[in-house]
């Protein structure tokens, strides 16, 4: 790990995981009852908006009871303590990295602790519920408020600062997601041929395990301590 500067870090539902938020696609493949492609659409939001906005009230109130594990803490020492270049970009849309208190973070899925104004186009942060219709803090409009995450079929955001990252990056670590979305998926490829090192961290082989110069299996909270310890102590 001598000649690393330049670090992008991709997480997924897996970081999140030994915190008690639920991953995407569980043994059973369904998201709190529910197939993430039923509710994370904008045709389904379009078509039954109350359905799709209690499900995110509902994920937005449950962050009040979890809290960062030890890997999101780990992340954000890494992000205080590395010298050079650091990108996390998270595909969580909970807000457990931010309150580890990572820095260099963009959140490419949006955030349950956003809401986004249809009329005015301003994004807003969000605690309370958005069933309910309420006004848009910058319009004042009634009933154009919808969760600030990134459904299938739209763009995932910070795009261009993402691949500008991957293009120079010397390291790149992915953990705790199955590989099955691009285009966060295809970050592995993109780094690759860019030149860096490629990571994975996993409790389980990956979609994307094959493309990746090394793979460790095991849960992030001991992974990723362990990781950043021989970044910072080499
Ligand atoms: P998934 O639910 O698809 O995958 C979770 C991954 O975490 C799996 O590969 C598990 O093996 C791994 N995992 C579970 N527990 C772990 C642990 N303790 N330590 C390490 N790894 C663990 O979630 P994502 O890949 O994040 O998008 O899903 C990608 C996107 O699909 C999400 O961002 C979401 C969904 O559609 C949106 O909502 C926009």
């Amino acid at each position: 790990m001598r000649e690393i500067r330049n670090i992008v870090i991709l997480t997924g539902a897996g970081v999140s995981a030994e915190s008690g938020v639920p991953t995407f696609r569980g043994p059973d493949g369904l998201w709190e009852g529910h197939r993430v492609e039923d509710v994370a659409t904008p045709q389904v939001f379009r078509r039954d908006p109350e359905l799709v906005q209690s499900f995110y009230d509902q994920r937005r109130a449950a962050l009040a009871r979890v809290q960062p594990n030890a890997a999101h803490h780990a992340l954000a020492k890494l992000d205080a303590e590395w010298p050079h270049d650091l990108l996390l970009v998270t595909q969580n849309v909970d807000d457990l990295h931010d309150r580890a208190g990572s820095k260099r973070l963009l959140h490419m899925h949006g955030e349950l602790k956003s809401a986004w104004c249809l009329s005015c186009d301003r994004r807003t942060p969000w605690d309370g519920a958005l069933s309910n219709d309420p006004a848009c803090p910058a319009c004042g409009a009634r009933g154009h408020l919808r969760p600030d995450i990134v459904w299938f079929g739209e763009m995932p955001y910070d795009m261009d600062r993402i691949d500008r990252a991957l293009s120079r990056a010397d390291l790149f670590v992915s953990i705790g997601t199955s590989g099955n979305v691009y285009p966060a998926a295809g970050f592995v490829d993109l780094a690759s041929h860019a030149g860096a090192r490629t990571l994975e961290l996993n409790l389980d082989p990956s979609m994307t395990s094959p493309r990746f110069d090394e793979s460790r299996l095991g849960p992030a909270g001991t992974l990723v301590p362990a990781l950043v310890e021989e970044l910072l102590n080499p």
